[in-house]
């Protein structure tokens, strides 16, 4: 059976966690030994540059350096992790993928199409998802969710409303110029009506995967 590669994405606070465990569980449900992982992360060097990129104090990184660090950490994760999991016919279910590079780096920050291309291709070639599940919420909405989590802001997190609905804009804006490989969710909906539309992805995404 072929490996694939599902990805969830999308803003802060809109159930992203919820989703993907719902996801775990079900593929392991139906007998799958699904490899869960994340970005910017998901391998050890990964991690240490999240912990970079997030960290509050690092106010002072320019556009550049936090696009390039999005980058490395990819390039290590698909090579790592990604590539050897699909070889070996596993589903990948990662949060988040190049979409939020696309959405952050480009919509919000405003770094040229043609730069933000060019950094996904060094990282990963003309490797892609087989599919991005976009939740969708309001930004607002979103950040008094994980304000409610009492957890603190990070480094993004921390950015204007502004820019987060100009990434908000960004995975919409992807989704209608590639429906094949993106399905947008409402996640104002209930949790569990999210969870359910999540879940028909993946498996309509399983089914294509055998055809
Ligand atoms: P999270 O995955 O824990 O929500 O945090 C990751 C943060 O990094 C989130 O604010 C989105 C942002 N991000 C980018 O700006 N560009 C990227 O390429 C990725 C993967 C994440």
């Amino acid at each position: 059976m072929p490996g694939c590669m599902i990805v969830c994405d999308g803003g802060n606070g809109a159930g992203k966690s919820t989703v993907l465990k719902a996801i775990e569980v079900h593929l392991k449900d139906l007998g799958l030994d699904p490899v869960m992982t994340r970005e910017p992360g998901g391998t050890p060097i990964g991690e240490r540059i999240r912990d970079i990129l997030l960290d509050r104090g690092a106010a002072e990184m320019c556009d550049v350096t936090e696009l390039m660090l999005f980058g490395a950490a990819r390039a290590q994760h698909l090579q790592q992790k990604i590539l050897p999991a699909i070889g070996a016919g596993k589903i990948v279910v990662s949060d988040r993928f190049n979409s939020a590079t696309v959405s952050f780096q480009h919509y919000a920050r405003g770094i040229s199409f043609d730069v933000i291309s060019q950094l996904n291709e060094i990282a990963i070639g003309d490797f892609k998802p087989n599919i991005t599940i976009i939740l969708d919420l309001d930004p607002a909405i979103g950040l008094d969710r994980v304000a409610s989590r009492g957890s603190e802001l990070d480094r993004l997190e921390k950015e204007k409303i502004d820019f987060l609905e100009k990434a908000r804009h960004g995975y919409l804006e992807q989704a209608k110029l590639d429906p094949g490989h993106f399905v947008v969710i409402d996640a104002s909906q209930s949790l569990d009506v999210v969870v359910q539309e999540a879940i028909a992805i993946v498996d309509r995404t399983l089914k294509n995967r055998n055809n």
